[in-house]
Parts: C-alpha cells; sequence; structure tokens
C-alpha cells in the first residue's frame, strides 16, 4: 500500500503519541520515510525505541511525557508547540496513538488501570488536541486518532477500555464536522488484533485472534487519513466484524461481543 499522496507527503511535521513502541514506533518509522522525511515529535514516558532512533537521522524529537498527568500534558504540549516554531512552514500531523487497556471482569485487581485508561485514552487525547488545534488550524494538516474496533460496540472484559474507544470514535467524527471547511482532515481509524505489546501490558498472555502487523496498520491508519475518511478499519474481517456489531441492537451486540472475547482470550482471559 504506496503512501505517495501528496497529503503525506507534503506534511512538514508530525506529532505522534506512544511512539515508544507498537504502532506508534510503526507510524513514525513511515512517516520518516516520506519525502524529505517528515520530522516527528514523540510524546511518551520512554523514548522511541532504538532501532527508529538509530535508522533515521536526526532521531525522532522526543518530549518525555506521563500523558495520564495533566500538569505533565500542559508542559508537554508547550513544548510541542515550541518545537513546531523549529520546523519549515507546512501542514502538520498530529496521531493520538497512545493508549492502554485492561481485560477481565471490571474493576479487576487493579482499578487505578481503569482510571488511566481514561486518563490516556479520553482526557489526553482531547485536552493534547485542544491545545494544538490552534496551531493545526492555522498551519492545516489534520488529526488521525487511534481508536480500536472496539468502538462499534460495548465490550465486556474489557468494558472501560471499550467505553474509551467508543468516546474516541464518537468525538472524532463530531470534530470532524466541526472542521467542516477549516482544511483540516480527522479521522478515526479502528484497528483489531495488532501484533504489539499491549496485550502483554494489558495482562492477557495471548492475542484474542489473528493479529495484523502495527507497520500493515499504521500503513493502513495514514492512508485513510489521507483520503480523508471518517473512520477506518483495517483487514476485512475486522470490518465484517463491526459491521455485525454495529447492525445488532446494543444489548445483543454486547452480548456477542462478551462471548466472542470470552472464546478468543480463552483462559488467559482474569
Ligand atoms: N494492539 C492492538 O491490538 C490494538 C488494537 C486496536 C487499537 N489499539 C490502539 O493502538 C494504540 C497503540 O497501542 P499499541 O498496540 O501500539 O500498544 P503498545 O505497544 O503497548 O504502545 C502503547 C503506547 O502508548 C504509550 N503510553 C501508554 N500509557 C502512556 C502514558 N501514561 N503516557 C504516555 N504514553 C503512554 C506507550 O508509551 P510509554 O510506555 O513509553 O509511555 C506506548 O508507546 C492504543 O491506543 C491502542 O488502544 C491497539
Amino acid at each position: 500500500m504506496s503512501l505517495n499522496d501528496p497529503n503525506l507527503t507534503d506534511l512538514a511535521a508530525a506529532v505522534v503519541t506512544g511512539g515508544s513502541s507498537g504502532l506508534g514506533e510503526a507510524f513514525i518509522r513511515l512517516l520518516r520515510t516520506l519525502g524529505t522525511a517528515v520530522p516527528v515529535c514523540n510524546l511518551s514516558r520512554r523514548p522511541c525505541a532504538e532501532k527508529t532512533g538509530a535508522n533515521f537521522k536526526p532521531p525522532p524529537h522526543h518530549v518525555p511525557c506521563d500523558l495520564a498527568d495533566p500538569a505533565a500534558l500542559a508542559r508537554a504540549a508547550g513544548a510541542v508547540t515550541g518545537w513546531l516554531e523549529t520546523v519549515p512552514a507546512g501542514p502538520v500531523l498530529l496521531v493520538n496513538n497512545a493508549g492502554l487497556g485492561a481485560f477481565g471482569r471490571f474493576p479487576g485487581d487493579d482499578p487505578a488501570r481503569q482510571l488511566a485508561i481514561i486518563d490516556v485514552n479520553v482526557r489526553a487525547v482531547v485536552d493534547l488536541t485542544g491545545r494544538l488545534l490552534p496551531v493545526l488550524r492555522a498551519r492545516g494538516g489534520g488529526i488521525l486518532n487511534v481508536a480500536s474496533v472496539v468502538a462499534y460496540q460495548p465490550t465486556p472484559y474489557a468494558a472501560t477500555y471499550g467505553a474509551s474507544k467508543a468516546f474516541l470514535l464518537s468525538w472524532s467524527l463530531a470534530l470532524r464536522e466541526e472542521l467542516r471547511g477549516s482544511g483540516l482532515r480527522v479521522t478515526a481509524c479502528c484497528p483489531g488484533t495488532t501484533a504489539t505489546g499491549f496485550f502483554d501490558a494489558a495482562g492477557l498472555d495471548r492475542l484474542p485472534g489473528a493479529a495484523m502487523g502495527a507497520e500493515e496498520v499504521a500503513r493502513f491508519a495514514l492512508r485513510a487519513w489521507a483520503r480523508d475518511r471518517p473512520h477506518a478499519v483495517p483487514g476485512l474481517p475486522n470490518r465484517v466484524l463491526t459491521w455485525a456489531g454495529s447492525c445488532l441492537p446494543r444489548t445483543a451486540a454486547a452480548r456477542v461481543a462478551g462471548l466472542v472475547l470470552r472464546r478468543r482470550a480463552g483462559p488467559a482471559l482474569p
């Protein structure tokens, strides 16, 4: 899937959250291969993985930030705005990618993680986007929000995570309408199972279903944004699943989603 789209190759800069691993790292790798290598600023607690930094000179700019901490986020947004002043004029892409999940019956043995999901997956996205929106309006470009297939129906055994992504999808579509005519593109990408450290971090020692590769998903997401898609689901099986989830009555969709996750995760589900 080619990324040779002027909406991507003409980017002057990109800001990616959660670029230290998984999908975020793949976004950065791809953005750095575009045109003259798009300068990228990464917001995460850890820096980008070594290979991303080593492969590209200069390495992505890193603003260390715990996105769950509102004061740290405010400082980081200031640092990002300052960094954007140092890169050439032109469109900027904000990729709201950082996120975490938790699997099992609510609240599980780590209730604080349930709140961290809301802080990072919801609060930080709204806060950071609001702070960077004036720059985006002035420079052009847009926003790519990384939601999930779980956004399309309630998701038992990942209740908080599913609801956080449902928020993100709904918010993204609404923001897109508000920004109609501004020249800014807003897309929600909704991946299914992707081979990253996400499930491990969420306490699930087995992937729930066949996984797509991180680079394949990131490539799909960038293309969807470049083509101004409101929301996009990578992979045909995932598209069938989300379509079915959207068609069923919500209570039935919740039941089916719970059964599917239980079956796919098996004994790995706490
Ligand atoms: N993998 C999947 O199957 C899948 C499917 C659908 C959607 N997604 C979504 O894709 C996005 C990326 O996840 P991934 O699969 O790439 O997982 P991942 O490898 O675990 O990466 C998560 C990223 O989020 C960052 N992050 C988490 N908490 C943070 C915090 N408090 N402050 C700053 N950064 C934080 C991490 O950076 P630090 O730890 O360095 O801070 C890391 O770079 C998430 O939004 C996830 O919900 C994933």
